[in-house]
């Protein structure tokens, strides 16, 4: 189904399972905009992938090969919010499978400064480049631009590096690979407890992360946070229609115990509508505190989008529990496996493991 054939009313109508099938080819992500893009069978095949180029890319002549294969492709990256990690991971990615890319971070040192619509400037980056990949605070726009490019002569792909405070694709990809890797010798994600913890009202990974694990058997997720900042109705709302397991509270130390991650977030005051909106929600009963740690399973993991602020002291970092740094690292390996899914060089990636890495 082509995203080409729809208007942006019919396309905007379609409830989010719907939109996959003009999203998705044949298991590939032709743009990676939504969670929901991503089922059971994608969500496997895509951590197989980024473990086979990570194990690929160890290895001298693996590199090369990998640095070769999409070396005739221009990546744009299009950053007009704050980002380090899904910024540098994504343009890591780019270079390990030899994408050239560029990038705009502030629309002040682009013509937008001088009126130009987002259309006509993301329509402007597609006659030079290959590939999108964009943050913006605006919710739905990577959708919007991956439509409005379908209707024109370089339908290019986009990716959605996080669009307003609702998704964030990439990164609730890349925590499903760290909590795989985590579990993999423990059944996996099914039958596993995750709880979230912090601004779950406005983290978009946390929504992101939330609606992927639906695909996943018997989890249970907790959200742990003060009222204001709870998770959201919509997602609420996913996990009933899904059947899912859930609990709401604001006891955090009650829901150390059974927890298998603790998905820690920083409060999201960039979003406030107020000065100070924030400050007045007292969020110091939901920090990760050493003492903590006795609370916790020996086997859990500690899970954080990243930035952090107080909510784990850098003392927990040498905890062997503490994913954090390791996650960041995933996301490398996921997006250059999104990357070249998307660019269908997925299958030569994997004969070349096979033949070459795999036994090594
Ligand atoms: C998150 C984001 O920007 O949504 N960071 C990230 O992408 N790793 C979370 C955050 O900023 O708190």
């Amino acid at each position: 189904m082509r995203l080409r054939s729809l208007s942006w009313e019919q396309y905007q109508e379609l409830d989010a399972e719907a939109k996959a099938p003009y999203l998705m080819d044949n298991g590939r992500p032709q743009h990676v905009l939504i969670p929901q893009q991503f089922r059971r069978a994608e969500l496997d095949n895509l951590c197989a992938l980024a473990t086979e180029i990570r194990r690929t890319a160890k290895i001298r002549a693996g590199a090369d090969f990998l640095g070769n294969v999409l070396s005739h492709k221009r990546a744009m990256l299009y950053f007009t919010q704050p980002s380090t990690r899904t910024f540098l991971s994504h343009q890591a990615a780019c270079l390990i499978l030899g994408l050239k890319t560029g990038e705009v971070r502030d629309t002040a040192t682009s013509s937008e400064i001088k009126g130009e619509s987002r259309e006509d400037s993301v329509r402007t980056f597609s006659s030079y480049f290959d590939l999108i990949i964009m943050r913006s605070k605006e919710r739905g726009l990577a959708e919007r631009m991956a439509w409005v490019l379908s209707q024109s002569e370089r339908p290019i792909p986009i990716i959605n590096a996080g669009s307003g405070h609702d998704q964030h694709p990439t990164q609730a990809v890349l925590d499903i690979y760290t909590l795989q890797r985590s579990f993999e010798t423990r059944g996996g994600i099914d039958g596993k407890r995750i709880v979230f913890v912090g601004d779950l009202a406005r983290g978009r990974t946390v929504r992101s992360l939330a609606t992927l694990l639906t695909n996943y058997k018997d989890v249970s997720i907790g959200f742990v946070a003060p009222d204001s900042f709870q998770i959201g109705p919509d997602i609420i709302e996913l996990l009933r229609s899904r059947g899912v397991r859930f609990d709401v509270s604001a006891d955090f130390e009650a829901a150390l115990p059974d927890a298998d991650a603790v998905y820690m977030t920083r409060v999201q005051d960039e979003w406030d509508t107020e000065t100070g909106q924030s400050a007045r929600v007292d969020v110091s009963k939901f920090h990760l505190r050493p003492d903590d740690l006795k609370r916790m399973k020996p086997t859990a993991v500690i899970m954080h989008p990243l930035p952090r602020r107080e909510e784990i002291p850098e003392s927990i970092d040498r905890d062997p529990r503490a994913m954090y740094w390791r996650q960041m690292r995933n996301g490398m390996w996921v997006r250059t496996a999104l990357i070249a899914q998307i660019f269908n060089v997925d299958e030569d990636i994997r004969s070349y493991f096979r033949q070459h890495v795999r036994g090594y």
